[in-house]
C-alpha cells in the first residue's frame, strides 16, 4: 500500500506549474493538518489498512518545505503501526524554504528520502522560470541535507525551454552529478491551462534533440533508466508502485486515491476541503479505462506489460511492434525500447 500526503502551499507560483498549490493559504495550515488527520483516519478504514502494510509514504506539493515540520507530527504518529519496517518515506523540497532544522525534524519523525525541486543550475533559467533560488542555494541545500544523513535524495530537472542548448543541458547534469544523489527526475515542459506561461509566446523548444540529450546525458553518467523522466542507481518505491498500478491512499486537497477500480478526490479547494474532507468524489473506472491505464503505465516504464492481458487483436499489433524492434517480449512480458514514443505506440494498441 501506498500512501500520498498533499501540501497545497507555495512560497511563490512559478511559471510553468498548474499543480494545485496556492501562495495566499499559509494562515489555514493548521487546520488544513487537522483536516488531513481526520480523512487519514477515514481512509486508513477504507483501505483496510493492516499492520505492516504501508511500503511507502510520499509527501508532495505544493511545497512541503514551505511549512513547519511540527505540522506533520500528529500524522507520522497515525500511519506508524501501518509502515513497514524499512518504508521509503519520501517528501518533495523546495531549495528555497528547505532549512537545515527542517530536514533535521523531518528525519527524526521518520523521513529518509527526499526530492529537491531544482529545474536548472542555471541562474538564467531559473529566472525565466520564476523560481527563487539560485543555482548555489540548491546545491548547498543538497549538500547538508546529505551531510545531516538523508541518504536518499532525488532532484528534478525541466528541460525543453528555448533558452536550453546542449551545453546548458550538459552542464545541469555535470553539476547534478557532482552532488550526493542517487535519483534524477528530469521532465519535459509542458504548458499548461492558466499558467503564466500559457499567456506567453516563444517558451518551449521541444525537439527530441534536447530530450535526448538528457537521456543519454544521465544514463552516461551511470543513472538508470526506469520510466520516461525517472532516473537513478536507487528506484523509487513509491513510483514504480504507481506504474505497478497499486493501490494508493490520497490525502488532502487536490490529491487522488486509488482502491481497485475506483478514484476518490477530496475537495481541491483547501478552505472547503477544511470543512469537510470527508467530501470525497468517487470515480468508478470502466475494465476498458483500467485496461488502457495499466498498459499506459507499463510502457512508459520499466514495469512493462503481461502479453496474456491483451486482446488478439492487440496482441496481433504488438507482434508488428516487436518486428519492428519498438517493443522487447521477455518471459511473456512486454517492454519498451523507447519510453518517448510510448503516447504512439499505446494507441496503436489499443484503437
Ligand atoms: C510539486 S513540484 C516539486 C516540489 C517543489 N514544489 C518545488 O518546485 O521545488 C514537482 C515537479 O514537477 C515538475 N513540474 C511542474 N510543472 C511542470 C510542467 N508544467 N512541466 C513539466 N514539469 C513540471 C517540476 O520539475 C517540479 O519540481
Ligand atoms: S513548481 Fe513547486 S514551488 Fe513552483 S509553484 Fe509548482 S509546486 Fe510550487
Amino acid at each position: 500500500m501506498l500512501l500520498y500526503i498533499h501540501i497545497p502551499f507555495c512560497e511563490t507560483k512559478c511559471h510553468y506549474c498548474a499543480f494545485n498549490s496556492y501562495v495566499d493559504k499559509f494562515d489555514i495550515a493548521e487546520h488544513y493538518f487537522r483536516a488531513m488527520e481526520k480523512q487519514l483516519e477515514f481512509e486508513l478504514k477504507r483501505f483496510n489498512v493492516q499492520k505492516n502494510s504501508i511500503s511507502s509514504v510520499f509527501i508532495g506539493g505544493g511545497t512541503p518545505s514551505s511549512v513547519d515540520a511540527k505540522l506533520y507530527k500528529n500524522i507520522f504518529r497515525q500511519i506508524e503501526p501501518f509502515l513497514v519496517e524499512d518504508a521509503e518515506i519520501t517528501t518533495e523540497a523546495n531549495p528555497n524554504s528547505t532549512t537545515k532544522q527542517w530536514i533535521e525534524k523531518m528525519m527524526e519523525l521518520g523521513v529518509n528520502r527526499i526530492s529537491f525541486g531544482v529545474q536548472s543550475f542555471n541562474n538564467d533559467k531559473l529566472l525565466f522560470l520564476g523560481r527563487t533560488h539560485d543555482a548555489i542555494k540548491a546545491q548547498d541545500v543538497i549538500s547538508f541535507a546529505h551531510q545531516v544523513g538523508i541518504k536518499n535524495i532525488s532532484l528534478d530537472l525541466l528541460y525543453g525551454l528555448v533558452l536550453d542548448t546542449p551545453s546548458l543541458l550538459e552542464k545541469d547534469l555535470d553539476i547534478a552529478f557532482s552532488l550526493p544523489i542517487n535519483h534524477l527526475s528530469a521532465y519535459a515542459l509542458t504548458i499548461e491551462k492558466n499558467t503564466p506561461f500559457a499567456k506567453r509566446k516563444k517558451i518551449v523548444n521541444s525537439t527530441l534533440e534536447l530530450a535526448q540529450i538528457v537521456v543519454d546525458g544521465v544514463q552516461k553518467r551511470g543513472f538508470y533508466q526506469y520510466e520516461i523522466s525517472n532516473f537513478g542507481t536507487y528506484k523509487s518505491r513509491h513510483n514504480l508502485g504507481y506504474w505497478q498500478y497499486k493501490n494508493y491512499i490520497g490525502i488532502g486537497s487536490g490529491a487522488v486515491g486509488f482502491l481497485d477500480n475506483k478514484r476518490f478526490y477530496p475537495s481541491k479547494n483547501p478552505n472547503k476541503y477544511i470543512e469537510n474532507p470527508l467530501q470525497i468524489k468517487t470515480e468508478q473506472l470502466t475494465l476498458q479505462d483500467q485496461h488502457i491505464e495499466k498498459i499506459f503505465l507499463g510502457l512508459r516504464s520499466e514495469v512493462g506489460i503481461k502479453k496474456e492481458m491483451l486482446t488478439q487483436e492487440e496482441q496481433q499489433k504488438v507482434a508488428l511492434l516487436i518486428d519492428e524492434k519498438k517493443l522487447t517480449c521477455k518471459d511473456k512480458t512486454l517492454f519498451n525500447n523507447n519510453y518517448f514514443l510510448s503516447d504512439e505506440i499505446v494507441l496503436f494498441i489499443t484503437n
